[in-house]
């Protein structure tokens, strides 16, 4: 009766049913998996919600498929203000990073076609990709004292098949941006090829310091079909307000046949409410009041980590550039997932297994640093207890 592409395994990982067991018993875990934002004690404002005015300045509907022009010249203002211009007719508003995902496989991908994607990497990325019948197929970070993106494995998955190539910008779990270099190699890979490139950039305002080496954001691509996401969930922290947006620069004549299309596939969902595109200009006036805490607080963490983890300890620390993730190497005496069932079984902290994110070194864990330090940082002096036990 269901699709194939629903078929999924339903069952509980053996991690996921140890979760619910210890809820069950009412037993208190630690979750370093904890990504939403609004549950990690930050302090936000009023005038980060939504206003009275923008609540009853909807009461007439008047939709927009790309969305509303106010909403869209908010966000060409926020990236002027970086220097970057965009101009407010080539933006596409979404609901989310995700449905923007969704919108330009639809856009870009036939049935059984493929898009590049990074490894390790963010897990929904295969989900949206099975959702609309299209493989992933993924190309290497590799890591020498930090990540890098591995050319030859991206180069060897490009085919004529390969209908986009993605790059996050930092990217989840690693942490790493895009550097100039590499940069400069993709698109004249992504130019020679025509290969459009999608480039989430939902982490970019969490860096952890300066880097000259940097690639800045995408949006002023120029030479090649290039799509650049971003969004609230992130920026200021607040997913439930469900607005992300799609930039679309590159070629004229592409640009315009893509926006064309797009704003038919947009138009199909009118998905993003009107409250909250009549209030984009008051977030975006000030992101920074909202994403210097999240950064102050995930940098710190992760800047802690050396001090519960120092020369010498067997738990290593990946190099992280920004964004709210950690990836930690444990002895390889267990795998990633039995680590994580031992972390969660004996201390309580619940942390991912390295797999989750196709780590494929073992014995590799991923941690939130949106916890509060406090918490964070008992939390990783646990960890290297369980670990010399
Ligand atoms: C790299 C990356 N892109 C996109 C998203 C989804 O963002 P949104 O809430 O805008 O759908 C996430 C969520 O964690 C993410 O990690």
């Amino acid at each position: 009766m269901f699709s194939s592409r629903t078929d999924w395994d339903f069952r509980s990982s053996p991690l996921f049913s140890l979760v619910l067991q210890k809820r069950a018993r009412g037993e208190e875990i630690i979750d370093l998996t904890e990504s939403n934002p609004t549950r990690c004690g930050f302090r936000y404002q009023p005038d980060h919600l939504i206003t009275q005015s923008a609540l009853w300045n909807s009461v007439s509907y008047e939709p927009d498929p790309k969305g509303l022009i106010l909403a869209r010249q908010a966000i060409a203002d926020w990236y002027e203000r970086q220097q970057i211009s965009v101009d407010p007719s080539r933006i596409i508003l979404s609901s989310g990073t995700s449905e923007a995902y969704s919108h330009l496989l639809r856009l870009l991908c036939n049935v059984g076609e493929n898009i590049a994607v990074p490894k390790p990497g963010y897990p929904l990325l295969e989900y949206l990709c099975r959702l609309n019948d299209v493989d992933c197929q993924q190309y290497r970070l590799d890591y020498d004292g930090e990540w890098h993106i591995d050319l030859p494995s991206l180069a060897g998955i490009l085919s004529p098949n390969t209908k986009a190539l993605v790059l996050v910008h930092p990217n989840n779990p690693t942490g790493s941006f895009v550097k100039l270099e590499e940069r400069e190699h993709i698109l004249t890979v992504s130019e020679k090829q025509s290969i459009p490139l999608v480039v989430d950039e939902v982490f970019s305002a969490f860096p952890f310091e300066e880097d000259a080496r940097r690639a800045w954001s995408f949006a002023g691509t120029q030479n090649t079909l290039t799509f650049t996401l971003n969004g609230l969930s992130k920026l200021v922290g607040l997913p439930q307000l469900k607005l992300a947006w799609i930039v679309v620069s590159g070629p004229e004549e592409l640009c315009t046949s893509a926006l064309q299309r797009l704003e038919v596939i947009a138009d199909t969902f009118l998905s993003v409410g009107t409250p909250v595109q009549l209030s984009l200009e008051t977030l975006l006036s000030d992101p920074a009041a909202m994403s210097e805490q999240i950064l102050d607080r995930a940098r710190s963490n992760y800047e802690g980590l050396p001090e519960v983890f120092t020369q010498g300890s067997p738990v290593s620390i990946f190099r992280c550039e920004g964004a709210w993730t950690a990836v930690l190497r444990l002895p390889a005496t267990r795998t990633d997932e039995e680590w994580a069932q031992e972390l969660l079984q004996v201390h309580g902290i619940l942390t991912h297994p390295g797999l989750l994110f196709d780590i494929d070194l073992n014995s590799c864990i991923v941690v939130s640093l949106l916890p509060e330090p406090k918490i964070f940082s008992e939390s990783m002096k646990r960890i290297l207890t369980a670990v010399r036990h």
